[in-house]
């Protein structure tokens, strides 16, 4: 039987720090207090026009690929989960492809579940492996956030940040993928969305990211409980089996009322929400790769990781390390 591992985690975020002080003093009507009290947020790092979506995406890649060891060549399969897609096509996915200097052929498409997307991507690439298919897989989450940013909207502007995290996952013997959970609910699609389309040479609908802060809180809540303890009974895992939670790094308000619902004590959640802001596809690899950097995730631990996002979409993958 083959299964899916881990073998190296990368990261990467833009330019300097970008401190809630630093929005103030451009001009936006909040405070470091409120960010700070109301999110976890401090900083957030923000992308310069010459920084695009795939450019990030392959700097993180290539940190997972020198962690795993491996070369872009050993990789038959990317798939970049984004929101901020370079253009309409062709995908992120094939200018990673061709800036990382992987073989032509090999499979290379976008995944679309916004903050859940690396999750989604994440499970989509495991079956790929499992199946046989493909041997080797980069799994990017990348955004340029910044672009889509409403500047004179800081109930939204002062959430958000650019960045990449990535993951090399490789056909193994034994599970490292222990459990994948993904869903959706298209009825929520007004509580987060950017509405807008190209047509006709225009932009059409609203450009920007528009956001029910309160209704998106408590969705995020009750879903992020709910599938971590539905990949823990997939794999027949107690609660206590678990090592660490890498949610979704929106709020640390929604984080520790994730881990207090599951029963999880806080001190075993990996939080970067305060360095790095929300990046939405990003933001789960970003975190798992600062938690293995640091030390705190070790090889043979059990990790549970959590999206959520618009669409709604969620979803969760349990790992062993
Ligand atoms: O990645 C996708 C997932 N997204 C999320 O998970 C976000 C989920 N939602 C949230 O994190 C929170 O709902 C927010 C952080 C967005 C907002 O926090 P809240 O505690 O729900 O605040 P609120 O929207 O109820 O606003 C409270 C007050 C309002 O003032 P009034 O009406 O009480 O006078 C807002 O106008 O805070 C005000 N406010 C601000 N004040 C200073 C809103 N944004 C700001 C701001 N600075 N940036």
């Amino acid at each position: 039987m083959i299964f899916s591992r881990i073998a190296g985690t990368g990261g990467y975020v833009p330019g300097k720090p970008v401190s809630n002080d630093d929005l103030v003093a451009r001009g936006i009507d909040t405070s470091d207090a409120w960010v700070r009290e109301r999110t976890g947020i401090g900083f957030r790092h923000l992308a310069s026009p010459d920084d695009t979506t795939h450019g990030m995406a392959a700097e993180a890649a290539r940190r997972a690929l020198e962690a795993a060891g491996l070369q872009a060549t050993d990789i038959d399969l990317v798939i970049v989960a984004t929101t901020t897609p370079e253009m309409v096509f062709p995908s992120t996915a094939c200018l990673v492809q061709h800036a990382l200097g992987m073989p032509v052929g090999s499979a290379a498409f976008d995944m679309q579940a916004v903050c859940s997307g690396f999750i989604y991507a994440l499970s989509t690439a495991d079956k790929f492996i499992r199946s046989g298919s493909h041997r080797r897989a980069l799994v990017i989450g990348a955004e340029k956030l910044s672009r889509i940013l409403d500047w004179s909207d800081r109930t939204t502007c002062v959430l958000f940040g650019d960045g990449a995290g990535a993951v090399v996952l490789e056909a193994a013997e034994a599970p490292g993928v222990l459990a994948t959970a993904l869903h959706a609910d298209g009825s929520q699609t007004g509580i987060l969305s950017v509405s807008a389309q190209m047509a006709g040479g225009e932009i059409v609908g609203n450009p920007f990211i528009r956001m029910d802060g309160q209704a998106v809180f408590k969705y995020a809540v009750r879903v992020l409980a709910e599938v971590g303890s539905e990949v823990l009974t997939q794999a027949q895992l107690p609660l206590e089996a678990l090592d660490w939670l890498v949610p979704h790094q929106a709020n640390i308000r929604i984080m520790l009322a994730t881990a207090r619902k599951l029963g999880l004590p806080p001190e075993r959640v990996v939080v970067t929400v305060e360095q790095h802001g929300n990046t939405s596809a990003a933001s789960v690899p970003l975190a798992l790769d600062a938690g293995v950097r640091d030390g705190r995730i070790q090889r043979g631990q059990t990790v549970l990781l959590e999206g959520v996002g618009g669409g709604f979409t969620w979803g969760a993958a349990l790992l062993r390390f």
